[in-house]
């Protein structure tokens, strides 16, 4: 496999000129102060990715050795060194800020078509179960390669920030994405380019989907299904890349069954391992459990923006272990074992995503009905394999 060559510009930066030329004035996004509260937080590792452009080997060695400890033993870690300056961060806080305040009836016609198991376009609130009868209070704007195609249709209020948006998705995909996937297919000892051969990477954000997100705030009135935002759960690509922000309502579920908060990074990028790279990592890299909750009291009455990355493969790859990889070879099973044995096939990247969309915020879903033990799991199980929710 020889990949296409990749962007290897590493500052992605909105100077004056491009604004004034592309993009229109929109309400600035203003960074609330980080929470005062006393809370447990996760202990995750720190990755530079500048580091990977070190001449001394033994530099790059450690750095693939962090990433392979943080991946085994957490499956979240921070990344630093994305080339995204603050004030493009913030620009493009401020474009989630917009996307999602835009009157009902402007966004209404964008939505996504969830049952068919996409969420390009506009999910938008109050349109899933959360659990016992919660609705959700999270809207986002997804936009995916198609997206850019010249005649795709977006709301009128978002078509001059389109081209911004794009040059955000495509640095995330073709800088980020392509460095951490070097990373850990290192760590997995296979040729540096060999995840991101199976990512398709001849359009503009390949297979990825690119989120501008809101969480709104809950009233505070000891309902406890309120206090959670997201169910724990896994993502269904293959890494997850959440820019840092200052509101803390991410945790992830610890060795023990214990919940902890992901702290802001300033400048970092949150990544979590997903599905997909579970299942061709053979369960060497498990998909992160996570979840969201209300905030602390000092930021609960604030709207949370965020912006992710879901990088996923090529829709058409079927997520069977890679067994190239001598890691995977010496610890990894195919957890669609059972379902080949029968005489099927594992799914493919884009099997596993249309169904685990379908399913999500379906109320006909065991995932959103109560689950038992110290957090509520429930077991669904999925093409063949099983996934796990969580209070
Ligand atoms: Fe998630």
């Amino acid at each position: 496999m020889s990949p296409t060559a990749v962007s290897q510009s590493p500052v992605l930066r909105t100077t004056a000129s491009h604004k004034s030329a592309i993009a229109p004035a929109i309400p600035a996004f203003v960074p609330p102060p980080v929470t005062t509260a006393e809370v447990t937080w996760a202990d995750l590792e720190t990755i530079d990715l500048q580091l990977l452009d070190s001449p001394d080997p033994s530099v790059r060695a450690q750095l693939v050795a962090a990433t392979k400890k943080a991946l085994v033993e957490d499956g979240f870690l921070f990344v630093t060194g994305t080339g995204v300056t603050d004030e493009t961060l913030n620009r493009h806080l401020a474009i989630a800020q917009y996307a999602t305040s835009l009157p009902l009836e402007e966004k209404q016609p964008y939505a996504a078509d969830l049952e068919a198991g996409s969420y390009e376009g506009y999910k938008l609130r109050g349109i899933w179960a959360v659990r016992d009868g919660v609705k959700d209070n999270i809207e986002h704007y997804n936009l995916e390669s198609s997206s850019f195609d010249p005649g795709f249709q977006h709301p009128d209020a978002l078509r001059p920030l389109i081209p911004e948006i794009k040059a955000f998705a495509e640095h995330t995909y073709k800088f980020v994405v392509y460095r951490i996937l070097k990373l850990i297919s290192l760590a997995l000892e296979l040729p540096e380019d060999y995840l991101w051969a199976l990512h398709d990477h001849d359009k503009i954000i390949g297979a990825s989907c690119q989120r501008y997100m809101g969480y709104f705030p809950r009233g505070d009135d000891d309902d406890k299904p309120k206090d959670i935002y997201i169910r724990g759960h896994t993502d269904y690509n293959s890494i997850s890349l959440l820019y840092s922000q200052p509101i803390t309502a991410l945790q992830i579920l610890a060795k023990n069954d214990e919940w902890k908060y992901v702290r802001h990074v300033p400048g970092a990028v949150v990544v979590n391992t997903a599905d997909a790279l579970e299942f061709l990592s053979g369960g060497v890299f498990k998909a992160t459990r996570h979840r969201v909750v209300r905030p602390p009291l000092d930021q609960a009455d604030l709207i949370r923006y965020i912006l992710i990355h879901f990088a996923r493969t090529r829709r058409d790859l079927p997520l069977n272990p890679i067994w190239e990889s001598p890691v995977v070879k010496a610890a990894g099973t195919n957890p669609f074992q059972d379902r080949i044995d029968a005489g099927g096939k594992a799914p493919t990247q884009d099997e596993w995503l249309r169904e685990r969309i379908r399913r999500t915020g379906n109320s006909y879903a065991p995932s959103n009905k109560g689950g038992s033990g110290v957090n509520n799991k429930v077991e669904e199980e999925i093409l063949g394999t099983k996934v796990q929710y969580y209070t």
